[in-house]
């Protein structure tokens, strides 16, 4: 339970945000910039839910290698806007850019491909299947078989099965739970299940890591071992982006960070800026936080 580091063989990481497209997705290239430069663009994001304003023109820029904070108080847009960018929600306004092109109205396959990935608020497992299977499952993005062909296992496929597992289990070793491979994933201790999740979203070989409140319900030696994989996965060159109420953690984390209030972006800068900034601390840190 040591996080990604340290390793004796290669990251199974390492190397994933390099690649200019993803061969075997049969989608198109989406080269990643150079570290430092924008990986992902929002401009002027809308979205409305009846009578809430859930997001009101917001606009943020990611850059390739940096771990970028998304804070702010309950309801203020946070999710939301990370259903827009994978396309669980279709946005009422503006655009998303990522690697330079447009991800217009795109489906989260297709955002997948692109390479996005995510893990969810509430974690979204298969309860009944084991850890290894779960991981595997986010694997099937990336590959030709599909769920159901390598379900039926025509021979062309039992080679890329076996690759998948193999892959699986370095992703499982990678997020420090490879001892709980079989284990059905219900059975998994609460922060075991988000680092699984963090496990399937890489078998995406993502750039862009997107962790909604990844430490939920997690102790402090889980919460410091969950900083030890996110500050690895960056130095294995993905892109971060995290949503977190753990103040401590984001701010001693993220090399940027924005904040958001009733659907609007109040503030967006590297940590001690944010945590000194009066709005911010109106809206969310109160008095003497940070
Ligand atoms: N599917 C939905 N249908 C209707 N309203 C929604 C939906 N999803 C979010 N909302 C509303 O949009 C607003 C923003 O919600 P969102 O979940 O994005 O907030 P959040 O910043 O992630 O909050 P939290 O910190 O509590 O997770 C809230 O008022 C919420 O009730
Ligand atoms: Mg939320």
């Amino acid at each position: 339970m040591t996080g990604a580091s340290p390793r004796a063989s290669p990251s199974p990481v390492a190397g994933l945000a390099q690649t200019a497209g993803h061969g075997a997705s049969g989608h198109p290239p989406w080269a990643s910039p150079a570290p430092g430069e924008v990986l992902l663009e929002a401009r002027n994001i809308g979205k409305r839910f009846g009578g809430v304003q859930a997001l009101k023109d917001v606009s943020l820029t990611i850059r390739h290698g940096e771990i970028y904070g998304l804070i702010g108080p309950n309801g203020a847009g946070k999710t939301t806007l990370f259903n827009v960018f994978t396309g669980l929600y279709p946005r009422d306004g503006g655009m998303v850019l990522f690697c330079g092109a447009p991800l217009n109205m795109a489906s989260p396959h297709m955002v997948s491909a692109a390479g996005i990935a995510r893990t969810f608020q509430n974690i979204r497992l298969f309860g009944n299947m084991t850890a290894r299977e779960n991981v595997m499952v986010g694997r099937h993005v990336r590959t030709h078989a599909g769920v159901i062909k390598a379900m039926l296992r025509t021979p062309g496929e039992r080679a890329e099965e076996a690759a998948i597992r193999r892959r699986a289990d370095e992703l499982l070793h990678y997020v420090g739970i490879a001892d709980r491979a079989d284990d059905l994933a219900r059975h998994l201790s609460y922060g075991d299940q988000r680092r699984l999740e963090i496990a399937r979203a890489l078998a995406t070989e993502p750039k862009l890591l997107a962790l909604d409140e990844p430490a939920a319900g997690m102790n402090a030696t889980e919460t410091a071992a969950l900083r030890g994989l996110i500050e690895g996965v960056r130095n294995d060159g993905l892109t971060v982006l995290l949503i977190e109420h753990d103040v401590k953690l984001v701010m001693g984390l993220c090399d940027r960070v924005a904040v958001l209030d009733y659907g609007e972006k109040i503030a967006e800068d590297v940590p001690d800026v944010v945590r000194a900034d009066p709005k911010v601390i109106e809206a969310y840190l109160g008095a003497g936080t940070g």
